[in-house]
């Protein structure tokens, strides 16, 4: 009876069912009315009392995993059944529901420009410190952008600013000092991603929006190739006919600052509501590095110079669909969503 047992054992663990008719076939055989562990059973009873023990434990081992098999055999069949109704790969897709965000499409012509001037796309953390914010880019320490109105601080002491200061970006400029920081120049970097402001959120205002920055360095870069490349862009992005203007400006990073104004896309330049009747919106701040800022960053500016430049997507979005709230953006509503180009 030993003998039968471990071979009856052998074989159960061996089984693997083809089908499941065969796993019911294997099922009754073994534990069916006149299978073969109900006639091990019978024959039990014939077995000498001081085997009894040891018999006993060796035929419930057989029991059980002969039912662990079936179940175990029960759940590939299940499983393999359930998967092959919920998902039929051969199946033609349906159609497709959704829309691009504006400020992806957005984002993406923008970027799209640049990379086609040899500009490369490089990112920063949105969780950063007060000297990739601000230090290094020459804010004073009294300046009035680190201000708790503006920045949502992580840790600070209160009262003193440490360029150790945790804080989440207000802007994509902090990029910049990432990048020359690793990087020697020719630099031809744009940095598009999420800022953060402690504004009340209005029509005008949120306290989240995106940038896109661009820097680049390298030996004789002047004031007019920012000005060239920034009308490219303007050209490309909203249209031959596009004017632009530069205004001086202050930026603490750049000395010459600049903001560049485009001719109003919505009344052509004649003056509407959209450019206050001006004929001109402005779209970004831009100006050539600072000294200061190259050097922060170990950058040799009696060898090199260079420009920079940041502008906000919402701001560029609104313009080129006349979207005047900037709470759309945010609020998911796929009737607003849906007006755009779709995925
Ligand atoms: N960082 C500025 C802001 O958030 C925008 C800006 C202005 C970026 C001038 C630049 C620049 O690179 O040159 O308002």
């Amino acid at each position: 009876m030993k003998e039968k047992i471990e071979q009856l054992l052998n074989e159960v663990r061996a089984f693997n069912a083809d089908s499941k008719e065969a796993l019911e076939n294997f099922r009754v055989n073994y534990l069916g009315k006149k299978g073969s562990i109900p006639a091990l059973f019978a024959e039990f009873k014939t077995v000498a009392p001081e085997l009894r023990k040891e018999m006993g434990m060796r035929l419930n081992e057989l029991k059980n995993t002969v039912q662990e098999k079936v179940e175990e055999q029960l759940q590939k069949f299940e499983s393999q059944h359930s998967s092959e109704s919920a998902f039929d790969l051969t199946m033609p897709a349906g159609e497709m529901h959704g829309a691009r965000h504006p400020l992806s499409i957005v984002a993406r012509d923008i970027n799209n420009i640049f990379e086609n001037m040899g500009f490369t796309i490089a990112e920063g953390p949105e969780i950063e410190d007060d000297y990739h914010v601000f230090t290094a880019l020459n804010f004073a320490l009294d300046h009035p952008a680190r201000d708790m109105q503006d920045t949502f601080f992580i840790q600070k002491e209160p009262n003193v600013n440490k360029p150790t200061d945790v804080l989440l970006r207000t802007h994509t400029s902090s990029v910049q000092v990432r990048v020359m920081e690793k990087n020697q120049p020719p630099i031809r970097i744009i940095a598009p991603g999420r800022v953060f402001r402690n504004e009340a959120i209005s029509a005008r205002a949120h306290c989240i929006f995106h940038q896109i920055e661009g820097l680049y360095i390298d030996e004789n870069v002047s004031f007019a190739d920012l000005k060239q490349t920034l009308y490219h862009f303007v050209q490309e992005f909203f249209g031959k006919d596009t004017k632009v203007r530069f205004r001086p400006s202050y930026f603490p990073f750049t000395e010459t600052s600049a903001e560049m104004d485009i001719s109003c896309n919505i009344c052509g330049g004649e003056g509407c509501n959209i450019c206050k009747h001006t004929g001109w919106v402005e779209i970004l701040g831009c100006g050539m590095c600072d000294p200061n800022i190259l050097i922060a960053s170990g950058i040799d500016p009696e060898k090199y110079s260079g420009f920079a430049f940041g502008m906000g997507v919402e701001r560029i979005a609104m313009l080129k669909y006349q979207i005047n709230d900037l709470r759309l953006f945010f609020e998911n509503d796929l009737r607003f969503l849906e007006q755009f180009e779709t995925a």
